[in-house]
Formats: C-alpha cells, sequence, structure tokens
C-alpha cells in the first residue's frame, strides 16, 4: 500500500482506529478524520509508536455537520492531490430524538447522510485516482430496517434503537449498491461490509444490561477490522463492485437493500437533504 492514500472517517477509536493501525502496517499513507482534537491525536501517536509509519495525519471534522463536511473536504483537496481508499467508518448508535445541527435524525445524519455527502464531494479526486476503492461500513442491524418514505426521519412513531440505527444503515446500503452503477467503468469500487459483532464503544447508548450482554463473545477491534482492511487492500478484490462483505467474503445483504428504485428515491432525498 506504499505510497496509497486512504481517508479513514472515525479514525480514533474501535475499529477505525484499527483499520488505521492495519492499512499503516502495509506503509499506506494514513489520514484519519475525526471530530474531536484530542481524541484524535492520542490516537495518531498511538497508531505511529505501534506501526512504526510516520505517514499519519489527522484532519478534523465533525461529520454531523453538513458544513463541517464540505469545509474538510476543501482542507483535504488543498492538501492531497490523491485519493486511493475512503473508508466510511464512523458510526454512531443514537436513542430516538437527537438531532442533528442541520435538523435530521442524527443516526440517519452520521450514518447515512455524512458518507453520501462525504462521499460525493469526492468523488473527483478518486476518480482522477483510479483504480480507488470506496468502502462503507453498514452493519447486519439494515436487515431490521423498513424504510418508510412518508416518515424518513422518524418523527411520527416510536422506534427501538436498533431499528432506528438499521434505517441509517439501510439507507447506506441502498446508497452504495446505486453509486456502484453510477461509478461503472470508472474504476471506482464501491463495497460495503459488516464488521462482525465487536466489542468498541458504539452501543455506549444501550442500556447497561444491554452493553456487558455478550461482550465476552465479542470480536476484538482488530478482528472486526479485518474485513475493512481486506476490502482496502486486497489484490483479490481489485474491480469488485456492489457487493457485500462479512468476514472477508460476499454476502447477501437483505431483499431491501437490493431495491433498486428505493436506492433512486434515497439517492434522489440525499441529494436534496445535503443540497447536493
Ligand atoms: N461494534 C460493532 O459491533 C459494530 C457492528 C456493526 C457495524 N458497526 C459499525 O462499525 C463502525 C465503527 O464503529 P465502532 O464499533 O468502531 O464504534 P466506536 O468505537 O464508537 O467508533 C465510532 C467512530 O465514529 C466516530 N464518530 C461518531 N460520530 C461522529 C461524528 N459526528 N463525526 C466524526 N466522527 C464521528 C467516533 O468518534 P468519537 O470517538 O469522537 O465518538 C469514533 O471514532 C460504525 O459505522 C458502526 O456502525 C459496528
Amino acid at each position: 500500500m506504499e505510497g496509497k492514500v486512504c481517508l479513514i472517517t472515525g479514525a480514533n477509536s474501535g475499529i477505525g482506529k484499527a483499520t488505521a493501525i492495519g492499512l499503516a502496517e502495509l506503509n499506506a499513507t494514513i489520514v484519519m478524520l475525526c471530530r474531536d482534537k484530542d481524541r484524535g491525536e492520542i490516537a495518531q501517536k498511538e497508531i505511529i509508536e505501534v506501526t512504526g509509519n510516520k505517514k499519519v495525519d489527522l484532519l478534523l471534522c465533525d461529520l454531523s455537520s453538513q458544513e463541517a463536511i464540505r469545509k474538510f473536504v476543501s482542507e483535504f483537496k488543498n492538501k492531497y492531490q490523491n485519493l486511493h481508499v475512503l473508508i466510511n467508518n464512523a458510526g454512531i448508535m443514537k436513542k430516538q430524538g437527537s438531532l442533528s445541527p442541520d435538523g435530521f435524525e442524527m443516526n440517519f445524519a452520521v450514518n447515512h447522510l455524512a458518507p453520501f455527502l462525504l462521499t460525493n464531494l469526492l468523488l473527483d479526486i478518486l476518480k482522477e485516482s483510479a483504480p480507488s476503492r470506496i468502502i462503507n461500513v453498514s452493519s447486519a442491524a439494515h436487515r431490521m430496517a423498513k424504510l418508510d418514505f412518508d416518515d424518513l426521519q422518524s418523527e411520527n412513531k416510536k422506534l427501538r434503537l436498533m431499528r432506528l440505527y438499521g434505517i441509517s444503515k439501510l439507507a447506506l446500503m441502498l446508497f452504495s449498491y446505486e453509486l456502484s452503477r453510477k461509478l461503472e467503468g470508472t474504476r471506482v469500487t464501491v463495497n460495503t461490509m459488516h464488521p462482525g459483532m465487536v466489542a468498541t464503544n458504539l452501543g455506549r447508548d444501550m442500556s447497561k444490561s444491554n452493553q456487558g450482554f455478550g461482550k465476552r463473545f465479542f470480536k476484538t477491534p482488530r478482528e472486526g477490522a479485518e474485513t475493512s482492511i481486506y476490502l482496502a487492500s486486497s489484490p483479490e478484490v481489485e474491480g469488485i463492485t456492489g457487493k457485500y462483505y462479512a468476514k472477508k467474503t460476499q454476502k447477501k445483504s437483505s431483499k431491501k437493500s437490493y431495491n433498486e428504485e428505493d436506492a433512486k428515491k434515497i439517492w434522489e432525498i440525499s441529494a436534496e437533504m445535503t443540497k447536493l
């Protein structure tokens, strides 16, 4: 991965940090997108120490804010001429009721709208750097979701945490497949993946009993990062696009995630929401 620029969102914690370590070990140039300066700098130092790779940069951005994403993209483009791997890894699992600065349901804003906007704004540099790869970190929780286009922000119903989170991940899957169709022939690939159940900070909004449940059977962040690292770096997946992976293997995602009509609708609505 020498000479390859890899941008990883949410690279200060959990699966994102482990992915950054894995790719830094392969000599890639790492750009960490993090929202908190202190947490970002601590992780940056650790990644450099653990891997001996000094090409680990940190850029700040709160992905819940569309203005911050636009600012980040111009900062990134001023600094870098290439982008070979974009890993949309950052994610949250927030109880219903929390809104982004732009007024969108928070899970939907961070887990779907942010990768939608960030990726679209970086498409030019990804195309110029081709062959390049986009990896969207989804979740098996997309299977629990049902999209209600009349109430996409879930304002008129009460939803449990996993369903709300699942909606954002199903939207991300539909977007990923639609993007892979739009990018045909460009040598920019887009794949999605489920990392498994991984012991990270993600479940901090869950009840204490649910947080503890099964944790000792969870994967470590490094194990959870294996599929992201594989999709970012392996020659085996060169040219493969529009697929869903778990345990470094192609899997079928939910039936709803392959609905092309819904994918087009999600694209249009997301473009409006992000003023793309
Ligand atoms: N853990 C699992 O079992 C599991 C299962 C399926 C899918 N996933 C997915 O895996 C991905 C990584 O999650 P994780 O499990 O590693 O959780 P994590 O340890 O909580 O890491 C999430 C990362 O996203 C960042 N982030 C959250 N909101 C952000 C924002 N507004 N702007 C910028 N960065 C933001 C966090 O930053 P802070 O540290 O500043 O909060 C953190 O770096 C997520 O997309 C998640 O949905 C995880």
